[in-house]
């Protein structure tokens, strides 16, 4: 398995970060690291993201870092120049994939549908981001889906948290989940480090079958 594959599914659980300010990048990384998730996902829906994406990268080197709500081959590039080892996006485009295949980064466009998994399949790739997870149809459309795909595994993300984390991660084509429970930006904007650590701590439980919930 390639190796940022291989933390991925180590870690089984991937923090989704909208930033407003970079400033704050070295100090999540480090909540999210102290949390028992050395992974973040820092998505380009705010203008820091890009800059956010470097000083985590540059700063907390223990945390793999990618980038999220990419939409485009720029922005896929933009965020391996700012030090993203994956891409992850919330739908399927055939550039940015090509892009990323051809520059052997790890690529994970959101699919829903199964005509969107057969083409992103058809594009080389064998590891999906399910988006929106939840309010697609949840698991059990996905195990329905991805019957006829033996081939395919999934990233959900989209309405996953603490109460559902289990159940996914219970599916063997889940290789992990995604969400922003954990960081969510008012946490963020206020510095609130140990809530955000706390919550990365509970995550990281369920994910490893510590916890009970
Ligand atoms: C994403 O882009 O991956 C989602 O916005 C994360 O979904 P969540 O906010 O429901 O966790």
């Amino acid at each position: 398995m390639n190796p940022i594959l291989d933390q991925i599914a180590k870690t089984r659980v991937v923090p989704v970060i909208a930033i407003e300010n970079a400033a704050d990048a070295p100090a999540l990384g480090r909540a999210l690291l102290a949390g028992g998730l050395p992974l973040a996902e820092i998505t380009f829906r705010t203008a820091a993201g890009e800059e956010a994406i470097r000083r985590m990268a540059a700063e907390v080197p223990e945390v793999l870092v990618g980038a999220g709500t990419v939409l485009n081959a720029a922005q896929a590039q933009a965020a391996l120049s700012a030090g993203a080892k994956f891409i992850v996006s919330p739908g399927l485009d055939a550039e940015t994939v090509k892009f990323c295949l051809q520059k052997n980064i790890p690529v994970f466009p959101g699919c829903a549908t199964p005509s969107e998994m057969q083409c992103a399949l058809n594009l080389g790739l064998t590891h999906l981001k399910f988006f929106p997870a939840q309010q697609a149809g949840g698991l059990a459309y996905l195990k329905a889906v991805s019957a006829a795909y033996t081939m395919l595994r999934f990233i959900p993300t989209g309405g996953i948290g603490p109460g559902n984390l289990r159940e996914y991660l219970a599916f063997g084509k889940i290789i992990a989940c995604g969400g922003s429970w954990m960081c969510q930006k008012d946490l963020i904007c206020a510095g609130k480090w140990e809530e955000i650590t706390r919550l990365c701590g509970e995550a990281a439980a369920i994910a490893k079958g510590w916890s009970q919930l």
